[in-house]
């Protein structure tokens, strides 16, 4: 069974076509980043296989199951994290997931809650208002919350935005410890480069093109920063194991 299956899938806001004829599979247990200028359509697809969405034309399935049956088995993380949080506190954030999908306790779920909290680097803030926390320490939080129900498949929209290098370090190994299906949608060549991506693939005219791993390296800021000061570059880099044909230094 394929975890991400879309055929023939076709999606219009009003009368402008947005998604033209989408067939793509992912298997289990693979990570795929999904690129593409703005407005190419990265969230209408990612919310159309979330069930937020319903297909114009053709269809969606995840884990063989339509997308709004698919409770538990599927999250979707917003670009912006605090959109996804409605609980007082941190603890209770990630205890909601955990009783509401896995069926803990509420003492077993506060317990557990309360080891994925300082896994993610947040114990601190256990008894803290999520909206209070900063940028950084939500985007951990709204990943802490996924990962407590470990979901099938997890759908990430522009995870690394506002982050700092050594944030993306972070979010990138925490979320590489996952076994789950990930599609991430991004603009961020490097924490690309950070993710054990399988694939990178390019969403272009509505439809899904393969990105070219050389281009994608020429275009990243940390590499373009290595190679100006001809400093060595690393010879294995997330999906990155072998130069290609990216523009090599003179
Ligand atoms: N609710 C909506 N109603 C009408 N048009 C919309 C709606 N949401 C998005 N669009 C349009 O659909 C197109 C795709 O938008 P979408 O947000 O999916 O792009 P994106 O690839 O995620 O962009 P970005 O990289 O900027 O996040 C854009 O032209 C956008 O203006
Ligand atoms: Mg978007």
């Amino acid at each position: 069974m394929h975890a991400i299956e879309a055929r023939s899938l076709w999606f219009k806001y009003g009368d402008e076509w947005v998604i033209r004829g989408v067939n793509w599979v992912v298997e289990p247990s693979r990570s795929v980043g999904l690129m593409g200028r703005s407005g190419s359509g990265k969230t209408t697809l990612l919310r159309i296989l979330a069930g937020a969405r319903r297909p114009s034309r053709g269809s969606a399935l995840i884990m063989g199951t339509d997308p709004r049956k698919a409770r538990g088995i599927l999250a979707y993380v917003p670009q912006n994290p605090s959109h996804s949080f409605y609980m007082p506190t941190a603890l209770e954030e990630v205890m909601e997931s955990l009783i509401g999908v896995k069926g803990l306790s509420k003492q077993d779920a506060a317990a557990a809650a309360m080891n994925i909290l300082n896994a993610f680097g947040l114990g601190e803030y256990a008894g803290e208002n999520p909206f209070n926390l900063s940028w950084g320490e939500q985007r951990r939080l709204s990943l802490a919350v996924v990962a407590a129900y470990g979901p099938r498949v997890i759908l990430l929209d522009e995870p690394s935005t506002g982050l700092s290098y050594r944030d993306k370090e972070w979010v990138a190994a925490l979320l590489n410890g996952l076994d789950s299906t990930m599609v991430i949608a991004t603009h961020d060549v490097d924490f690309l480069l950070l993710m054990d991506v399988d694939e990178v693939i390019e969403l272009d005219d509505g439809v899904i093109k393969p990105l070219n791993c050389g281009e994608l390296v020429s275009k990243s800021e940390v590499y373009m920063v290595l190679r100006a000061a001809e400093l060595p570059e690393p010879a294995r880099c997330g999906l990155v194991t072998s130069w290609g044909d990216a523009p090599r230094r003179p």
